[in-house]
């Protein structure tokens, strides 16, 4: 007897009734970038079809993120502010506090969650504090970062989501929120987060490559699986309400470990330079725009239930369609 597959695969019902992996508008996370400035929509040269945003332009790119039927935004701050402790980072009036504050006072159903580092504030760039070396003191960045976060959550951040790498962040975020009465500020850690070069683009969009050096004292070694199953088991233990392998496409093993070993969320960010390969094949007609669908729908399968990913708008007219 022949075996055949084929027949669950006919026509698109049956293959919409037999999908065992669906992307969903509800588990995307769009980021955008918020700059100084007014009238400002201008587009990142080394990510098509992202934008560098001035607050007063919020209104319209908020309206246009929902009708896309997008519920989570996170947010990075991109400043010329920049000093060797990341001041402008925990400032009352920093751009992020006053972007999360702006989107807030638009009143709309919309979870927003900050990336909490000091590259973008340093002026050396670097995710933390350093000392006579360069070398990037640990526990003097942990009660900076904790400031960070303070303020996002006093501006109205729904969830803190550090990015710097350094040891006990997440337990010194959990105490400082949890000392000023924020219990509900919910921590996304990115726990597993590689010493990537996909990270590219994003360091132009943000303006926060290193000066000097590289970050691989503090961001995991490309190589290492069983160091970041550790990573995720630590930020679980310190606090973390949800735990984020980054990048995500070729780290998808990566993925599927920690989905199996714990039971928080797990979160997948498809970071800049994955999208950017994608997008800029795309418009030299070298592949077809659903490449876009296939890449996102591998990082699901693979076990993530969160995706970061800049694709969110463009998925939009393939979830539902699929
Ligand atoms: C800040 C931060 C980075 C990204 C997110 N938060 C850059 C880095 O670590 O250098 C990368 C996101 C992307 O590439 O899309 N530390």
């Amino acid at each position: 007897m022949i075996r055949r597959p084929r027949r669950l695969r006919v026509n698109s019902i049956t293959r919409d009734l037999v999908r065992e992996t669906r992307l969903d508008m509800k588990s995307l996370v769009y980021p955008l970038f918020i700059v100084e400035g007014e009238k400002i929509k201008n587009e990142i040269k080394s990510m098509p079809g992202v934008y560098h945003f001035s607050i007063d332009m919020l209104d319209g790119e908020i309206e246009d993120i929902i009708k896309h039927g997008i519920q989570n935004i996170m947010i990075f701050g991109v400043t010329h502010d920049k000093d060797a402790c990341a001041s402008s980072g925990f400032a009352e009036d920093g751009i992020v506090q006053r972007a999360v504050r702006k989107i807030k006072s638009l009143g709309k159903s919309l979870n927003v969650i900050t990336d909490v580092c000091m590259c973008e504030y340093t002026d050396h760039g670097h995710c933390g504090i350093l000392d006579e070396t360069g070398y990037v003191d640990n526990d003097k960045s942990l009660a900076v970062l904790a400031k960070i976060a303070l303020s996002h959550a006093q501006a109205g951040a729904d969830m803190v989501a550090p990015s710097d790498m350094m040891d006990g962040r997440v337990g010194a975020i959990r105490k400082i929120l949890d000392e000023h009465g924020f219990v509900n500020v919910g921590i996304m850690a990115y726990s597993a987060k590689f010493a990537s070069n996909f990270y590219g683009p994003f360091r132009d969009a943000a303006d926060s490559a290193p000066a000097f050096g590289d970050r691989k004292t503090y961001q995991m070694d490309p190589a290492n699986f069983r160091e970041a199953m550790l990573e995720c088991a630590y930020d679980i233990e310190e606090g973390a309400d949800m735990v984020m392998v980054k990048p995500a496409l070729s780290y998808l093993d990566v993925i599927k470990g920690a989905r199996e070993r714990f039971d928080v969320p797990i979160v997948a960010y498809n970071v800049s330079g994955e999208y950017s390969m994608i997008k800029f094949a795309i418009s030299q007609g070298l592949l077809n725009e659903e490449v876009m669908y296939e890449a996102v729908m591998s990082i699901k399968r693979a076990g993530a239930d969160i995706i970061i990913t800049y694709f969110a708008k463009d998925l939009a007219k393939y979830i539902g369609r699929y």
